[in-house]
This record gives C-alpha cells, sequence and structure tokens, in this order.
C-alpha cells in the first residue's frame, strides 16, 4: 500500500466501520454475481454525513444495485423517512430486497423495478436528495430528472464522476463515458447547483441546488 492509500483505509476503518449487515450484504452480492461496484464504506459514510447534515427525510436512489448503497442511505434517515430506489435488473431487485430486510431498513424502503427513463417522468418533485449511481449513457436525462424532482436546498449526489480515469482520456468516445463527461459538465455549470467533485473513491459530485 501506498502512505496515501494506508491513510485512506485508515480514516476509513475508524470513520466506516461495517458491521456485521453491511459485511454479509457486500458477500451476498458477490456470491449472487452481482458486479463489484457498489460503493465503498467510505463513500457511504460520506453519503450518511451529507443527508443528516440536511435532514433529508425522502431521498431516491437511481441504480438500487445489491441495496448496499440503499443501506447507508436508509440508515441516515429519520423516523419517517423514506428512500425510494430504481432498478431495471429483477436480479438485483432480489438482492437488494434480501439486503434491506437484512439490515433492518426494508420498512423505510420503496424499491421500483423497472427502468429508471420509464419510472422517473412518474414521480413528484420534492426529494431532499438524489443519488444517481446507474447505467451511464443516459446520464445527461438522468441529470435533468433529478433537477426537476430535488425540491430547493436539496442535495444532487452522483458516482463515478472519474469513471475509473476514463473521463480524461481523450481517445475513449464510449456513450457510457460520454454521458459520465454530460453529467458532470452539467453540473459544473448549471446556475441552480452549486457542486463540485469529492474526489472519495471514483469520484463523488455533491451539488445543492439553490434555485427552481
Ligand atoms: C461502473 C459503474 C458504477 O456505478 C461503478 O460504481 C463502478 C463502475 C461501470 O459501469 O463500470
Ligand atoms: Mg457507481
Amino acid at each position: 500500500m501506498t502512505v496515501n492509500e494506508q491513510l485512506l483505509a485508515y480514516a476509513e476503518q475508524l470513520f466506516a466501520p461495517e458491521d456485521a449487515a453491511l459485511q454479509e450484504i457486500r458477500a451476498l452480492q458477490e456470491q449472487e454475481g452481482l458486479p463489484a461496484i457498489a460503493i465503498s464504506a467510505d463513500e457511504g459514510k460520506i453519503l450518511a454525513v451529507l443527508l443528516t447534515a440536511i435532514g433529508a427525510r425522502r431521498v431516491l436512489e437511481i441504480g438500487t444495485l445489491g441495496g448496499y448503497s440503499g443501506v447507508w442511505i436508509a440508515r441516515a434517515l429519520p423516523p419517517g423517512g423514506r428512500l425510494t430506489t430504481i432498478d431495471a435488473d429483477p436480479k438485483h431487485a432480489a438482492v437488494a430486497r434480501r439486503a434491506f430486510e437484512r439490515a433492518g431498513v426494508a420498512p423505510r424502503v420503496e424499491l421500483v423495478e423497472g427502468r429508471a427513463l420509464d419510472v422517473l417522468p412518474r414521480l413528484q418533485p420534492g426529494y431532499d436528495a438524489i443519488f444517481v449511481d446507474a447505467d451511464k449513457e443516459p446520464l445527461e436525462q438522468y441529470y435533468r430528472h433529478a433537477m426537476r424532482l430535488l425540491k430547493r436546498g436539496g442535495l444532487l449526489l452522483c458516482d463515478n464522476a472519474f469513471f475509473n480515469g476514463r473521463v480524461t482520456d481523450p481517445s475513449d468516445t464510449g456513450a457510457d463515458v460520454a454521458g459520465v463527461r454530460a453529467f458532470n459538465r452539467l453540473a459544473a455549470g448549471d446556475a441552480r447547483l452549486v457542486a463540485t467533485v469529492i474526489p472519495v473513491r471514483d469520484g463523488l459530485v455533491v451539488g445543492v441546488k439553490v434555485a427552481e
């Protein structure tokens, strides 16, 4: 490990230790053959700190995967809080349901099985925070939906701002990395948003919606 990696591991172990439920959920995702692309514990803790800071009660997640990030989010909500999370893959949804049960957060999580681009137009605005962590090609559309659905003062969060280093490779013209670049550009330049990237893991865009 480099010195920087040692410091990050130290901070993660100290501030974001995984309890038995999170460890079992990570293992379950692996057993079930889900890709190993869930957020890290230190990223989960950043989500929890930010959601706690704004007193988030209604949160939307685009891209459930196996429910690991959803558990971090749901645990950060006050009593009566609610996470709505969307995933198109029935296998992801089945694993995530088990994860939410295991962590004891199932009563506060609504898992919507369907394509986000079909589900999002049906949702009503008023979310305190929206975490985008799904397929990358439609990210520009996810951005526009998220900005419509977020309330003023709400947090826009998006995983994979760096996309494993691909965003700065000019020879990489894939549709997925193009989606990531488009989202980053929109978030950086939108006068309705005060945004930055926290360089945790693969880069987390964090923005506050300050105007409609
Ligand atoms: C990929 C997607 C993710 O959401 C992630 O966190 C890491 C990688 C991917 O599509 O490669
Ligand atoms: Mg991701």
